[in-house]
């Protein structure tokens, strides 16, 4: 493979509505780091949904989380993605698949862009799984009550939110939804579905029981990541392992 081939190949565009940017959209772009060179989160102007946040303000909040990371661009996009993925000299689209649900969304959209163009390739990373039950859709929800979604968002991003639906920042003596990993921290508390404390536990339940994954995949959950976590192969530093409260972001 020439070089010029070889460099178009590492570069990848991450594209999305980001309204707002979720700690799961992170993780995925920070994994899409150890297998690009260069991630562009591409946010777009065209999207069938009606963003809570400007275009303008989504891109700057992108920007923000990831100044300081010279290997990830945030640009806004209009149009059509695949002529903006052309138009960028790639040839690589991202994108995450949390559920079963999404598979059939993701399914459409990569056959649609591979109709337009034929030469652009779709490449899918399974979401970590303690944010498989994050969208932006439901964050909003969360915060727009007035829920502590704290440690789902980056930083910048919830106090963003908090200013938008008019709650203060810092938190005062807000409504806990208890998915914020549990006040007793410990070992293991991403987004309230390890074995963290008592809320982080109930979340767990929560899952297993009917909420957003099929009955007894929350236990599943807990047990996985209590198991990844002893036999050492999950990095207790890495997306909210061992952080107790809240989950931590996703470091890169
Ligand atoms: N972790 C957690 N949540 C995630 C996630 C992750 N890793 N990845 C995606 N999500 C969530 C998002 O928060 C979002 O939630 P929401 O539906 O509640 O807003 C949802 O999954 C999907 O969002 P996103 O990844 O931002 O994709 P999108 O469906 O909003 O984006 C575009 C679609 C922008 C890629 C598409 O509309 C597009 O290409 N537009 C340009 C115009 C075009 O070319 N149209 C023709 C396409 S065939």
């Amino acid at each position: 493979m020439d070089n010029a081939r070889e460099r178009v190949g590492r570069l990848a565009i991450y594209p999305g509505t980001f309204d707002p940017l979720t700690n799961g959209h992170v993780s995925l772009i920070r994994r899409g780091c150890q297998i690009f060179d260069n991630v562009v989160v591409a946010v777009a102007a065209d999207t069938p949904k009606t963003p809570l946040f400007s275009l303008d303000e989504r891109v700057r909040m992108a920007e923000e989380v990831f100044a300081g990371h010279p290997s990830i661009t945030v640009e806004p996009f209009t149009g059509l993605l695949v002529d903006y993925v052309e138009r960028r000299g790639a040839n690589v689209i991202l994108r995450g698949l949390r559920a079963v649900s999404d598979f059939e969304y993701e399914f459409q959209l990569a056959l649609m862009n591979r109709k337009l163009k034929r030469h652009i390739q779709t490449v899918f990373l399974m979401t970590d799984y303690q944010w498989l039950y994050i969208s932006s859709t439901i964050i909003k929800a969360a915060a727009s009550l007035g829920g502590d979604i704290k440690g789902l968002v980056p930083e910048n991003i919830y106090r963003k939110l908090r200013e938008k639906y008019g709650y203060p920042y810092p938190l005062g003596d807000d409504i806990d939804l208890g998915i914020g990993g549990g006040s007793g921290g410990g070992e293991g508390g991403p987004g309230g579905m390890g074995r963290g404390g008592a809320a982080g536990s109930a979340f767990g339940a929560g899952l297993g029981n009917g909420g957003f994954l099929p009955r007894g995949m929350g236990a599943g959950l807990s047990a996985e990541g209590d198991d990844a976590l002893r036999n050492g192969c999950l990095d207790p530093d890495d997306e909210g392992y061992g952080g107790g409260t809240p989950p931590m972001a996703p470091t890169f």
